[in-house]
């Protein structure tokens, strides 16, 4: 239950739209029933709207035409009346730059949706990656009563005897095809094998951890992030969801009730047990700067200090999301982190998070560990500064070869991603397992849109060397299947003037992350000769219409890349005016 008294009938939103004796509202009812709807089941009923994020460039998300009307029969069971609001799809693999670039687009649309709409409640439908971040900081924004509904994985690849994790086993293999011990047929076979069904990641990249962290943070039902996209449980799931919302809307049970300070830093405790993506930190400050929750990257990084990782889950551990589902999902885990979380946490069924994993337990120790056994002892995510990263950078230390966490060696710069691409692979490409890899321009302003191109292939000239693992700085994101001693979100970025932009080659780089620094060894009265120098790198990807928008407006990783003017106030969009 929320605080509010519970509402009747008259008092729903769509009672503003469908309600009234006058001509506007006679347009609306005549309208609606133009599409064969009959008036009691419009009127005095909540309209939820289910923001449907499909099409079909969204290779993870096949499944929602089939779930949509999964989710409309729990509505209809529970009195309800469901209405589709189809979204901007952002499929992770097809959209180009990145999906990231349109991370802030979708949220303004879901806002936007909701707000223009005679809705009473949202079920928003996500999973591929940047939905599940741009749903909630639209459904914020909106504060309306909400429900998430994760897509959920898909099964386990395969490929001969071994199992194949989405991007993690392809950079794997990837690397092997260059080093030439693949071949062309092997490599057709992996391509056949390794996407077997509808569904998200299979590993813990950014769907899986953002599905995981809307769980964790209560905001769709307990056990749903798991389940996999083509098992009947998730057909259930969405079913349930959509009874659920209904219930919210008379509770009027909203958002900013469930998306609170504590649950945000059950969010991050989790995220550091799951060796969640390094994408999370982004999404987590943008969900925050939304929900009005003061967060920065230093209060991440004290809240994560010592949680251990416990989901054996590829890319830092050994298994796969179908597996984590049969070992008890997040439900599991999060009743073998009580300790140290925030219990009592309101979640959408509004039962506390300590109510809602009761009796919760593994089923297989090795897939999630205890406590006293963790697969390692400090989780993912470790937040970085010094003097090559004043606002902060981050890292995945348990995806990196660990004797790479202290380093120190010659930088090696490339100006951009095309400059990177042209000479990486290049015999006479100056690099020894030393060298510090610095990409530059790849940041939100720069890239535009900061893409997932912060993990820089190892040069073709090392790994024939036998060097699997090399420290690569890049103010790029990394996708969250991905592993290697990859420094990404450097703040500020190269392209806005940050040092990073002002590195040359051969300058010494001191990477440490147990003491969280990162440093560029260069005196400071070159610094200030390179900043006198220094202009900003030319203009990609154009300068019009929404990318003039974007790079006008973000903001930089620290603060989540949200637009400046989209953050704070939830719910202070005003209601649109009815004439
Ligand atoms: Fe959609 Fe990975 S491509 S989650």
């Amino acid at each position: 239950m929320s605080d509010r008294p519970r509402k009747t009938s008259a008092e729903l939103r769509s009672m503003r739209w469908f309600g009234p004796d006058d001509l506007r509202s006679f347009g609306h009812r005549s309208r609606a029933k133009q599409m064969g709807w009959m008036r009691d089941e419009f009127t005095g009923r909540p309209v939820i709207g289910i923001l449907n994020t499909w099409n079909d460039f969204n290779t993870c998300h096949t499944h929602f035409p089939a779930r949509v009307d999964d989710i409309k029969r729990g509505v209809l069971e529970a009195g309800g009346f469901p209405v589709e609001l189809p979204a901007l799809s952002l499929g992770e693999q097809f959209m180009k730059p990145t999906t990231m670039l349109y991370r802030n687009f979708l949220a303004m649309e879901v806002e936007e949706l909701i707000r223009a709409h005679p809705v009473d409640g949202c079920v928003l439908m996500g999973g591929c990656d940047k939905t599940t971040p741009a749903l909630l900081m639209g459904a914020l924004s909106a504060n309306l009563p909400s429900i998430y509904v994760p897509a959920g994985p898909m099964l386990r690849g395969h490929w001969r005897e071994a199992t194949l994790g989405s991007g993690t086993d392809v950079w794997k293999y990837w690397d092997d095809r260059r080093a030439g011990r693949i071949g062309e047929k092997e490599w057709g076979e992996i391509e056949d094998g390794i996407a077997r069904s509808a569904g998200t990641c299979m590993t813990m990249g950014t769907a899986a951890t953002m599905m995981s962290l809307a769980e964790a943070m209560g905001i769709s039902l307990p056990g749903a992030s798991a389940i996999p996209a083509v098992d009947s449980n998730h057909v259930r799931m969405a079913c349930a969801s959509g009874r659920r919302i209904v219930g919210m809307v008379w509770e009027d049970l909203r958002p900013t009730d469930i998306l609170t300070r504590a649950a945000f830093e059950n969010a991050i405790i989790v995220d550091m047990a799951i060796g969640g993506s390094t994408n999370a930190i982004v999404h987590l400050l943008a969900m925050a700067g939304r929900a009005g929750v003061p967060l920065d990257m230093d209060t991440f990084d004290r809240v994560a200090q010592g949680v251990p990782l416990l989901a054996n889950i590829r890319p830092s551990g050994a298994y796969l999301m179908e597996d984590f589902y049969y070992a008890g999902g997040l439900p599991a885990l999060l009743a073998a982190l009580a300790p140290r979380l925030h219990l009592d946490a309101r979640t959408v069924t509004s039962a506390t998070l300590g109510e809602a994993i009761a009796g919760a337990r593994a089923y297989n120790a090795d897939v999630i560990r205890p406590l006293d056994n963790p697969v390692k002892p400090a989780g993912g995510t470790a937040i970085l500064r010094g003097s090559l990263a004043p606002s902060g950078a981050v890292i995945k230390p348990t995806a990196a070869e660990e004797r790479l966490w202290v380093h120190e060696g010659p930088a090696l710069v490339f100006s951009d991603i095309r400059d990177l691409k042209a000479r990486v692979d290049r015999d006479d490409l100056p690099v020894t397992p030393d060298s510090v890899l610095v990409l530059q321009n790849a940041g939100p302003v720069g890239a535009p849109g900061m893409p997932e191109w912060g993990q820089l292939p190892v040069p073709r000239k090392l790994l024939q060397q036998g060097v699997r693992d090399i420290v690569r700085i890049s103010d790029a994101r990394m996708s969250g299947t991905s592993y290697g001693a990859c420094v990404l979100h450097v703040a500020p970025e190269a392209a806005v003037g940050g040092p990073l932009g002002l590195v040359r080659d051969g300058d010494r780089i001191r990477l440490d992350v147990p003491r969280r620094r990162l440093d560029l060894l260069v005196a400071e009265d070159e610094m200030a000769r390179r900043r006198a120098a220094w202009t900003p790198p030319p203009l990609v990807g154009g300068d019009r219409g929404y990318v003039a928008l974007y790079r006008r407006s973000v903001t930089q990783a620290d603060q989540g890349c949200d637009f400046d003017f989209l953050r704070g106030r939830p719910g202070e969009s005003p209601e649109p005016q009815i004439f």
